[in-house]
């Protein structure tokens, strides 16, 4: 493979993230994959897509997706739609042979995650990996490096909470974030499929949830400054609790709501030899308690340590890895991770079947608030 072409479709918040860490990737790994060509993007109308090329630096713009599909200049649909316009895309480019790198959720519901999957599957050309850029902070891969090492021993009980502000305000208008048929739910989709990746992907695979959901605004103008009030058909917070196939139980939270607070995706992990403590918001470092070390008069050598994780990533030529991380840097590396194993024949990590995973948790957690008790996580 001498080129790599992206052809992104969705130019909107994220859009823009992935643009601009596509052209960082050469300069944190120089050398090591091919030239990644900006190959196409579309967005929804012409004024828009124009300026998307232009500012984003794609040689071509489309407004139909299609289109851009089948061009042949691009090899990875870059999916960062909104979560109603995932399957088709996603069915569409498959179809057509194309790798995918899809934005979290992977669809609206585990029935048409089901079907992308089953088609992705059977396609013997595509490879689809999934945006859950957490995973690529330092503090996270030595989490996970600690976990897998068994250094925790029997995991006892897990916390994980993503929380977000910014939605207490009830002139903030109605979105597609706020509405069921096009986002598939509201913080636990949106928030929720983060720390719910990060558990399955530290702890293992979910056996069983038991959810609570909120929505604590339930009408909102239908754009800003409207008279006109439209209906919020998502939570706006969700509380899980979780039971995993090894035997941990667990808390999820996950909210729109927190007052205060700015993006704090934040565990805590207690384990049999050890425990962990992770805050994005301090994102630097990661805590571990290592309980073998020894207690004494005045507490002995006991208590939490602080890991500097800081920004180590193996092989990186920049920024030197003692600098304050971003996050703009853990999509980059999800990005990178993702065009090195397609450049190399391997399936990318995190890929369709985390995908899938997360939304069974999901559609069973949605299921538990509905109609009460413990619901029993799909498997594929
Ligand atoms: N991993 C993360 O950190 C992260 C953060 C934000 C969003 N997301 C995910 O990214 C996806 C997009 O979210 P966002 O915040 O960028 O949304 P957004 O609303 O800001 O942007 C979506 C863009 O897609 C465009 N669009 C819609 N339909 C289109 C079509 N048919 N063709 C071309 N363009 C079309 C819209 O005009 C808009 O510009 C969602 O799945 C969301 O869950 C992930």
């Amino acid at each position: 493979m001498e080129k790599i072409g992206i052809g992104l479709i969705g130019y909107g918040g994220i859009g823009k993230i992935h643009t601009l860490c596509y052209k960082d990737i050469e300069m944190y790994y120089p050398g090591q994959l091919p030239e990644i060509d900006l190959a196409a993007v579309c967005a929804s109308n012409p004024e828009s897509a124009k300026r998307a090329a232009k500012e984003g630096g794609y040689r071509t713009w489309f407004t139909d997706a299609s289109a851009l599909i089948h061009d042949d200049d691009v090899t990875v649909i870059d999916c960062s739609l909104p979560n109603f316009a995932h399957r088709t895309i996603l069915l569409e480019a498959i179809a057509a042979g194309k790798h995918i790198y899809c934005e979290k959720p992977l669809a609206l519901n585990g029935a048409e995650a089901r079907e992308i999957a089953t088609a992705a599957a059977a396609a013997a050309k595509t490879q689809v990996g999934m945006t859950f850029n957490y995973r690529f902070i330092p503090a996270l891969l030595r989490a996970h490096e600690l976990v897998q090492a068994g250094a925790l021993g029997e995991i006892y009980r897990f916390q994980a909470e993503y929380l977000h502000t910014g939605y207490e305000n009830p002139e903030k208008p109605l979105s597609w974030r706020l509405q069921h048929d096009k986002s598939g739910g509201g913080a636990l989709a949106d928030l929720g499929a983060h720390a719910i990746d990060l558990m399955r992907w530290l702890l293992g695979e979910f056996e069983a949830v038991r959810a609570m959901t909120h929505t604590y605004i339930t009408e909102r103008p239908v754009s800003l400054g409207a008279k006109e009030k439209g209906a919020v058909t998502v939570d706006d917070a969700a509380w899980l609790q979780v039971r995993l196939k090894n035997g941990a139980l667990g808390t999820i939270e996950a909210s729109r709501f927190s007052t205060g607070v700015l993006d704090e995706l934040r565990f805590e992990i207690c384990g049999e030899k050890g425990a962990l403590r992770f805050n994005l918001m301090d994102a630097n470092y990661l805590y571990w308690f290592d309980a073998s070390r020894k207690g004494g008069t005045y507490g002995g050598d006991q208590g939490w340590q602080r890991l500097d994780t800081v920004q180590q990533y193996p092989g990186a030529s920049i920024p030197p890895a003692r600098s304050i991380l971003g996050w703009q840097r853990t999509h980059a590396e999800n990005q990178y991770q993702f065009l090195k194993a397609i450049a190399e024949g391997k399936t990318p990590q995190p890929n369709i079947i985390d995908g899938l995973r997360a939304q069974f948790v999901l559609d069973a957690a949605y299921l538990s608030a509905r109609q009460g008790g413990w619901v029993e996580v799909e498997q594929e």
